[in-house]
């Protein structure tokens, strides 16, 4: 959601700062601010809007300095303006501190905290743990550290943090808990803090992944992590596997072009060593889980949010045709907060790019500590869901700069497909010519996809016609339907177009009312089992004089004459069908996008990860 980065070494921390906010404006992009010690002086330069505009800020006061923090933010309590902007400080502005994810206890932090004689600047819950950390100085803590981890005790909530101050310089003090946080171990005395990998990677690879209840100390001397109850703890260093390409544009004009471009590779990714030709099945070396304990998995219910939940709605459709078990799906936000049954035997599944998801991370505690069984089907590798969950699939896709997912949600399907796969061939559900003509498609796949991509100009035209558009109708049906629920999300999220996706065959029960010659309707029509059913919807669209957009694969003759614009794209397995029709609608949600002027990578209110309720 927000970001958070911070520095201690041998250089100007200003510049580095900078940087690592710009790699992670994807997060949280109305206002932005950094922190920076110098000696006997903390300079603090914040601005509102987008990162541009605090670098045209640091442009005029060009704080010193080699240990700072900085903040990109999305807010949650008060407007984006600058007084609200992060870091916060203390009365005598001689601690800084950045803060993502929500306080809970704040109202009540606040009246305490007023009570004791601390004025309020900001309508932030952050200011509490600032005003708390100074409390926690003058009650006697000696370091910065001492001073946090007392805050901390009276804190509820979710959390990630870094902290300066001029009473004890050149450190930074981190914590976490609920809000994901990373150190950056680099060389010769050099520390960063970053809210992902993207902050960091440009100085190291290596990286500590904290966990909640951690607080950590950086100095240029080294690095120390505790534990709020435990004390000092130790945590073991990573490696990024990918490098700095993989979160730059690469030429694209924007990263939602480069991410949908990237997605012949991302499959071929997600599929690397999985597919096993000759026993026609998938091996998943993420699935640790005995085969005796996957036999006894009576049920399978999925959480997710948002694009995820799109492809956990397609995954249900997969386990129940090919591995004939029951699958339900549900919001997480949803499922959080409700009482549902738990039924012995079922398999939870957690589908979620960033892995740190509030909702879904919530979701999957919640069922945990009923005993469920839980399984991750997560992109960004050592987050809270890849970590918390019992096993899982990495989807492999590299990191998704783009607010509006495209590179993920295919790879999540491509993840479904080899695990129904697998649970298909185990329960013997699937023969073995079954799973090899499944491998056999899945193995195509990217090169169908790059057939499509080679038809990217027709999808800037379409989008030049439909440009003035007020709005859509997405329409599918079986394995369509969550795709044009995916379609019309895209598109609402990056041209702000309102959007519908429906079931095709419920149109006639509602949104056909809608329909004139002011209504575009982009009809899921590949050659499936309910094809024909599809073509009879298309037929009462344009009976109401509807503009229709259909996507088929095979010839799509029965439609031809029926509608205003024909989409082929190639013919596979009805289940990985969606790969295919996902694609023409990523490209016309991005086109239309662009050309009504919108900020494709950064969808005004949006946010890539919502660590936040
Ligand atoms: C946000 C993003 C969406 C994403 C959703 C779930 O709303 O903007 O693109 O689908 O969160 O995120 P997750 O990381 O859990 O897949």
């Amino acid at each position: 959601m927000c970001g958070i980065v911070g520095y201690v070494g041998p250089q100007e921390a200003a510049p580095i700062l900078l940087e690592g906010l710009r790699r992670l404006e994807y997060r949280g992009y109305d206002s932005a601010g950094v922190a920076i010690l110098n000696g006997d002086v903390l300079t603090t330069v914040k601005r509102s809007g987008k990162i541009a505009e605090l670098a045209e800020g640091l442009e005029q006061e060009r704080p010193k300095g080699t240990c700072g923090i900085a903040h990109t933010r999305w807010a949650t309590h008060g407007a984006p303006n600058q007084v609200n902007a992060h870091p916060h400080l203390s009365m005598d502005e001689d601690i800084a501190l950045v803060h993502n994810g929500i306080i809970e206890n704040a109202r009540a932090l606040k009246m305490k905290l007023t009570g004791l004689g601390f004025k309020f600047r900001s309508e932030t819950d952050t200011e509490t743990v600032v005003h708390l950390i100074d409390h926690a100085f003058k009650l006697g803590a000696k370091t910065l550290e001492d001073a946090v981890s007392t805050a901390l005790l009276e804190v509820e909530g979710a959390y990630g943090i870094a902290v300066i101050s001029l009473r004890d310089p050149d450190k930074i003090v981190v914590a976490r808990n609920g809000s994901p946080l990373l150190l950056g171990i680099g060389k010769d005395g050099e520390y960063l803090v970053g809210s992902d990998a993207a902050a960091v990677v440009a100085h190291t690879r290596d990286v500590v992944y904290l966990d909640d209840g951690d607080y950590a100390v950086l100095e240029r001397g080294g690095y120390r992590t505790y534990h709020l109850e435990r004390g000092a703890v130790s945590r073991a260093v990573h490696e990024i596997t990918w490098d700095l390409s993989a979160i730059e544009k690469s030429g694209f004009e924007h990263f939602m072009l480069k991410e949908i471009f990237e997605q012949p590779n991302s499959l071929r990714d997600v599929m690397r060593g999985r597919l096993l030709e000759e026993e026609g099945n998938a091996r998943l070396g993420g699935i640790t889980l005995k085969d005796d304990d996957l036999l006894k998995v009576k049920r399978v219910l999925i959480t997710a949010c948002g694009t995820s939940w799109h492809a956990g709605l397609i995954g249900e459709y997969m386990l129940e045709e090919l591995a004939r078990v029951p699958v339900e799906v549900e919001y997480a936000s949803e499922l959080r907060y409700r009482n549902p049954v738990i039924e012995e035997n079922t398999l939870l599944i957690t589908i979620s790019q960033s892995g740190e998801t509030a909702d879904t991370l919530a979701a999957l505690r919640e069922l945990k500590s009923h005993g469920m069984l839980s399984m991750g089907i997560v992109n960004a590798v050592g987050s809270s869901i890849a970590r918390e969950t019992d096993f899982g699939v990495y989807t492999h896709a590299g990191p998704e700069i783009g607010v509006a997912s495209t590179k993920a949600f295919t790879s999540q399907i491509v993840s479904l497909a080899l695990f129904a796969l697998y649970l298909g061939r185990r329960r013997d559900t699937m023969s073995l010519a079954d799973g090899r003509e499944m491998v056999h498609a899945l193995r195509q796949l990217p090169e169908h996809v790059e057939h499509i991509l080679e038809m990217n100009d027709v999808f800037r035209e379409l989008a030049q016609e439909y440009k003035d558009s007020k709005n859509f109708l997405y329409l599918g049906r079986g394995y369509q339907f969550p795709v044009a629920l995916e379609g019309a999300l895209k598109l609402k999220e990056v041209s702000y177009i309102h959007a519908e996706g429906y079931p095709a065959a419920e149109m006639k029960h509602g949104p056909i009312a809608l329909i004139d010659e002011h209504m575009p309707v982009v009809v899921l029509a590949p050659q499936d089992p309910v094809y024909g059913k599809v073509v009879s919807t298309v037929e009462e669209v344009k009976a109401r004089n509807g503009r229709i957009i259909g996507v088929v694969s095979g010839s799509g003759a029965e439609l031809i004459a029926k509608v205003d614009h024909l989409i082929k794209v190639p013919q596979t397995l009805p289940w990985l069908q969606p790969v295919l029709t996902t694609v023409p609608l990523q490209l016309l949600a991005y086109h239309l996008a662009v050309l009504r002027g919108c900020d494709v990578d950064q969808p005004r209110n949006l946010a890539k990860s919502v660590t936040v309720e």
